[in-house]
């Protein structure tokens, strides 16, 4: 089972691949944690080019390195967690290109979904955290490090980021469910297993 989650900037994306990956380990799983830009040594330092504000990629540009990413992650860490027999879950994946790429810097949408389209895997399930504007900013308010290229980018991108996302759950709803994230992370992370409860196939 390959689980993604996606959301904006301090949705929870990170925390609740946490708490979902912990929940599952206690329940018996093998659970790979992962996250993108990177989840792979090489993967990793394009993570830095894409999050680092020295470059200005053109939308091209950085529509193929998140995709050379992608291509590592999914080859040396996904295929063979996978494999073996491990729940993968990851914080970001295929998605966030289009939502960050295709909607928030109008990269070409068709050339992202040919990409997607091309990878050898797909998520079985994709929670998208929705966050009000207001409650993500205060979370991002809460953290010290320097902002990265897309934190730093403005309110306008990140509203056309959500349109993005909301876009992308309205074309696979089979594949994608919305989970509110404006609550306490102990009922998100509730919210997050009532929904992987109830898309699990019942049991024969
Ligand atoms: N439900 C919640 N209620 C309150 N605070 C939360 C909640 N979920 C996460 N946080 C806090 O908000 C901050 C952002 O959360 P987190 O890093 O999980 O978000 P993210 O979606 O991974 O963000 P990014 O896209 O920037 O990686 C963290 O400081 C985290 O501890
Ligand atoms: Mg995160």
């Amino acid at each position: 089972m390959f689980i993604t989650f996606e959301g904006g900037e301090g949705a929870g994306k990170s925390t609740q691949a946490r708490l979902l990956a912990e929940s599952m380990t206690a329940a018996g799983s093998t659970v790979l944690r992962t996250r993108e830009p990177g989840g792979a040594p090489g993967a990793e330092v394009l993570r830095g080019l894409l999050l680092s504000r020295e470059h200005d990629w053109s939308p091209p540009a950085e529509v193929y390195l998140h995709f050379a990413a992608r291509a590592e992650h999914v080859a040396r860490t996904i295929q063979p967690a996978l494999a073996r027999g491990a729940i993968v879950i990851s914080d970001r994946f295929a998605d966030s290109t289009m939502a960050y790429q295709g909607y928030g810097l109008g990269a070409d949408r068709n050339l992202i979904a040919a990409l997607s389209r091309l990878l050898p895997v797909r998520p079985d399930l994709t929670v998208v955290l929705e966050v009000s504007p207001a409650v993500a900013a205060d979370r991002m308010a809460g953290r010290r490090q320097a902002l990265d290229r897309y934190e730093a980018m403005g309110p306008a991108f990140h509203a056309r980021v959500a349109e993005g996302f909301a876009a992308i759950v309205a074309a696979e709803p089979d594949r994608c469910a919305v989970v509110s994230a404006d609550g306490g992370m102990n009922d998100v992370h509730r919210a997050v297993l009532a929904v992987i409860a109830s898309r699990r196939p019942s049991p024969a």
